[in-house]
């Protein structure tokens, strides 16, 4: 066969965050064990059926078969501004200030392709959601890593960053609330962050993909919320959580017009927009009366209290989180976080992610996915109590 080497790029990529865990997954399966699988952040509840019924009409417009616009259906675009207005009281341009994304981690791969030279900086906070940093390297560019640590609240301390690194970064990327701790921003945080990104000429980017999965009646705000924050960043939002549907790839960003308009220009040489029948049925879903959010919360928010509550019987330094789907367990003494996931993957048939894959910050941690029934969670316990 012949050989061909990959380019520098991939080269510097990290290891795949769940490869071992696959490969551990795959042999334990083997021996016949039934997997409980608290690994992946992907919903196992359906798509609420009215868009799903929104889909099949649309797609059964021949219209819609062609190729979409770059920056997303007029219509798309508008469902947004309401929604953005209705949710969060904040005013867009439907014009200028929204882009439509084929999910919203295609957005925030592609961004620094639009605004970070080889060389640059971007600060990402610290453990993440893999794609900034990833998205980062990409363009040539480097990660300087803000850690979240408990306490601080999982925020990172702005103020600890020194004048010269400041200086030099050209985004920020942070993300309430979080995947993977779990943790929410008060809103003084999103305010010294955009104070923060306006005295040094940065870029803010807030990641609000779980904006509305919050429990007891919490409900997430928007940077956007922020007075001026609009011409400091952008707000990168999914339709893959609030509404179950990341199998259907759509997200949007929204805010700085000029921000937008050079995700946009790197996308329009890069794919060719999200279906349009899948715009419609996005559409329906954000026009909706959003009593599939309160369904989806309230499902979750039980998931959560059974897993938390038998955590702590059995000892666990388990904190429920406001909002996510995530329970950010630290991990007993004398484990490292890798140890925990394969002990409890190798003699529980429980699969979890190693905090470290997120970071190195998040050592010491595990993160459980509150992605199975109630039945399978109290499964779950039973086997954790056999453990000891
Ligand atoms: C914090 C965060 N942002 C973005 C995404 C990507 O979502 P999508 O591309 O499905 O919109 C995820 C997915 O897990 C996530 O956890």
């Amino acid at each position: 066969m012949t050989r061909f080497t990959p380019a520098d790029r991939l080269k510097q990529l990290p290891p795949y965050l769940f490869k071992e865990i696959d490969r551990l997954k795959d042999e334990v399966k083997a021996r016949g064990v039934d997997i409980i699988d608290l690994g992946v952040g992907d919903p196992d509840l359906p798509t609420p059926r009215f868009i799903i019924q929104r889909l099949q009409e649309a797609a059964l417009d021949p219209s819609t078969h062609r190729y979409p616009s770059y920056s997303g259906m007029n219509d798309f675009r508008e469902a947004v501004v309401r929604w953005y207005q209705r949710r969060f009281g904040v005013t867009l341009d439907p014009e200028r200030e929204v882009v439509t994304l084929i999910g919203s981690k295609e957005g925030i791969a592609h961004l620094p392709l639009a605004f970070n030279n080889p060389g640059d900086l971007n600060l990402v906070t610290s453990p993440a959601y893999p794609v900034y940093h990833i998205g980062t390297l990409f363009a040539g560019a480097h990660s300087h890593f803000l850690p979240l640590l408990r306490e601080n609240h999982f925020l990172p301390d702005l103020s600890q960053v020194s004048g010269e690194v400041a200086r030099h970064a050209k985004m920020l990327f942070f993300n309430y609330p979080n995947n993977p701790t779990g943790a929410v921003a008060d809103f003084g945080f999103f305010i010294q962050a955009a104070e923060f990104c306006r005295e040094h000429n940065i870029i803010a980017v807030h990641d609000a993909a779980y904006t509305e999965m919050a429990y007891d009646g919490f409900k997430p705000r928007s940077f956007l919320e922020v007075p001026g924050a609009k011409e400091v960043g952008i707000e990168f939002h999914s339709l893959s959580k609030s509404y179950n549907m990341t199998g259907w790839r759509l997200g949007f960003a929204v805010g700085q017009a000029d921000v937008i308009a050079g995700l946009g220009k790197i996308k329009s040489n890069i794919d060719s927009g999200a279906f349009n029948a899948i715009q419609y049925a996005g559409i329906a879903a954000l026009d909706s009366d959003q009593s599939s959010i309160r369904e989806n919360c309230r499902i979750l928010q039980e998931r959560r209290d059974i897993l938390i509550s038998g955590l702590r019987k059995l000892g666990y330094a388990a904190v429920p989180p406001k909002a996510t789907f995530y329970v950010w367990l630290p991990t007993p003494t004398g484990f490292t976080s890798a140890q925990f996931t394969g002990l409890l993957l190798e003699q529980a048939g429980i699969v979890t992610t190693p905090g470290n894959g997120f970071g190195a910050p998040g050592e010491g941690y595990i993160r459980l996915a509150l992605t199975v029934d109630k039945s399978r969670l109290e499964e779950a316990l039973d086997r954790l109590a056999r453990l000891g």
